[in-house]
């Protein structure tokens, strides 16, 4: 069963903000909303939040500026998300892998997450959402899907908490997570 977690007297987690990290359409958006819903915590999309502060949207940006100039701002955005405190944030797809350090240069109190989802998966998902991903807004979606999760795996992998998010509804991987916190909490609260 999942644990309760809101109005345990006493007891702060010992993060301050959850990441969401993984590919492309992995559900780091529906995973996140409903997980800082349960935590009542703030949630924040990287990729929203680009656009907001831009004034573009992600696919003008990269149409505009290039992959290159769209990391940039990403990168200036995601820092400052993550500074945050009782705040969920799934990052865009390409943050953890655009610097392959990112993942392990995280403060302790940042709980990274990454939902596995395989290639066909994503470009499937990403289909039937039809936002437009520059990166897969391309002749053959699946193969270049396949080559850019192949270059990006070792990086999510740096992640601390794993997740096969194929399968499992954004509900049930939110409960995952804060069963994840709770016993978190127990351990070292
Ligand atoms: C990207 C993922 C997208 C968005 C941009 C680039 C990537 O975010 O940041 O299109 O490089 O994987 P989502 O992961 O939310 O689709």
């Amino acid at each position: 069963m999942t644990p309760d977690v809101h109005g345990v007297p006493g007891a702060e987690f010992p993060f301050r903000l959850v990441l969401l990290v993984g590919f492309m359409a992995s559900g780091k958006t529906s995973v996140g909303r409903r997980l800082a819903a349960r935590l009542g915590w703030e949630f924040v999309d990287a990729d929203a939040e680009v656009e907001a502060r831009s004034g573009l949207s992600v696919e003008a940006i990269f149409r505009e500026r290039g992959e290159e100039g769209f990391r940039e701002i990403e990168g200036r955005v995601t820092a400052d998300l993550l500074e945050g405190r009782r705040r969920v944030v799934a990052s865009g797809g390409g943050w953890p892998a655009a610097d392959p350090d990112r993942l392990y240069a995280l403060p302790d109190e940042i709980l990274s997450v990454w939902l596995r989802v395989p290639a066909s998966v994503a470009v499937d998902r990403a289909r039937r959402e039809g936002r437009v991903r520059p990166l897969l807004d391309v002749e053959d979606p699946e193969e270049s899907a396949r080559e850019l999760l192949g270059h990006r795996r070792s990086s999510y992998a740096r992640a601390r908490l794993h997740l096969d998010a194929s399968k499992p509804s954004p509900d049930a991987l939110a409960s995952a997570i804060v069963e994840y916190l709770a016993a978190a909490r127990r351990t070292r609260g």
